[in-house]
């Protein structure tokens, strides 16, 4: 993979350089609620901008239907990267349209605009590849280079993503080489024990990458929606907690392997529970109880991970020589059901190891929870990303960099 180093030892003085972002934050209305995909991709804007070239940035953001859509408009984070660089970035209020075409033609040396969200058109995310192709070749004509930086989009065969970097000479940004010199570190020669943590809602977005880490991991420790389903497959009742009925042989699968392969599956043994999900908007007292994760009401569901479960998941990390953490506990979004959540951010922060946090909710987590970011070894910008690198997936945008 050439890297964005080799592209400013050419000079890009003058030269129109397209950099695929991925500028996809969350946002509450007009205000960008977590800005760390925005600052992650400033060091290759700056070193662009800092050598002269014409910096076009497009990215995605969020899921709308392939038509303009101003819910998901990339406004606010384009001005938001503007204040970031602290210069003027421009904003086209389309992505292959006239104002996409005035925008670019009007770059100076060193300057900058943001596209609007590429999802804008049906083109970037068909399944057809021609749709991608036509996408691809009109966007080729904003720039002379291409640089990858969006690292939570790789895993998408997108014609930003995948098609656009064939068209022209392309190169990795600083992100990417990060992000893939990290998980590199967790896939070849890991230090040991290596300890990985995973939570979310579905047990089936994890099932790749659970199958993969049973042949790397030593231990696993398992929180938040999808423990459910884990419980479930031990035989427990679960109550109207999340259940992926469906996965639960899958779950057994993986359960009798680990045990077969000497790696130490943990699961919660107590949780917080209610008869109802909590008002994230309001935050009103949930009033939660306290329960053996063996013993969940059958009108209850388990909503986070509860203090005995806590003190063994940090004991069970402090050994740890690797750690790999991807998904909250509970629904940390309230504070009656964040501390499994904390919990864990914690035990990363007081471990020596080589921690990393892999992206989404995660990732989220541990800033809107107030941790210093520079605490963990590193905090992924890719969710899916990462998770599909660990299952050790062909990733169609690092492969485009590859060619
Ligand atoms: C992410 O949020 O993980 C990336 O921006 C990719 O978004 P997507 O899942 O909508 O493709």
């Amino acid at each position: 993979m050439k890297t964005i180093d080799e592209l400013l030892r050419q000079g890009v003085e003058g030269k129109r350089v397209f950099v695929r972002a991925d500028l996809n934050v969350p946002q509450d209305g007009t205000t960008i609620t977590d800005d760390g995909r925005i600052r992650a991709v400033l060091p290759t804007v700056k070193a662009l901008t800092e050598a002269g070239a014409k910096v076009v940035v497009a990215s995605h953001l969020g899921r709308p239907k392939g038509e303009p859509d101003p819910a998901f408009t990339l406004r606010f984070a384009a001005s938001r990267l503007g204040e970031l660089l602290g210069r003027p970035v421009a904003f086209a209020g389309d992505t292959i349209g006239s104002e996409a075409h005035a925008a670019v033609a009007a770059l100076g040396n060193g300057e900058v605009a943001v596209l609007e969200n590429l999802r804008f058109h049906p083109g970037e995310t068909s399944k057809d590849p021609a749709e991608r192709a036509e996408l691809a070749a009109r966007l080729a004509a904003f720039a002379d280079v291409y640089v990858g930086d969006g690292f939570g989009a790789v895993h998408r065969q997108h014609a930003s993503v995948f098609e656009l970097p064939r068209l022209m000479p392309q190169y990795a940004g600083y992100l990417i080489v990060t992000e893939v010199g990290v998980l590199k570190k967790l896939t070849d020669d890991v230090k040991r024990p290596y300890v990985v943590v995973l939570g979310g809602a579905k047990v089936s977005d994890k099932l790749g990458v659970i199958d993969h880490l049973l042949e790397k991991a030593d231990r696993i420790l398992i929180g938040g929606g999808m423990a459910y389903t884990f419980l479930k497959a031990k035989g427990h009742e679960v109550g109207i907690s999340l259940l992926q009925e469906d996965q639960v042989p899958a779950c057994l699968e993986y359960l009798a392997r680990a045990e077969k392969k000497g790696v130490e599956f943990v699961l919660p043994v107590d949780v917080l529970v209610s008869a109802e999900f909590p008002d994230l908007k309001t935050k009103a007292p949930a009033h939660p109880t306290l329960v053996a994760s063996s013993a969940i009401p059958a009108d209850q569901e388990g909503l986070d991970i509860g203090p005995e479960t806590r003190k063994l998941y940090a004991s069970k990390l402090a050994d740890a020589a690797t750690v790999f953490w991807n998904g909250p506990m509970g629904v940390f979004e309230h504070p009656d059901y964040a501390e499994g959540t904390k919990a864990v951010a914690q035990a990363l922060v007081d471990s020596p190891a080589f921690t990393v946090v892999g992206g989404g909710d995660s990732a989220a987590a541990v800033r809107t929870l107030g941790f210093d970011e520079n605490a963990f070894g590193h905090i992924s910008t890719g969710g899916g990303a990462s998770l599909e690198y660990l299952e050790g997936k062909t990733l169609p945008g690092l492969a485009a960099l590859e060619d």
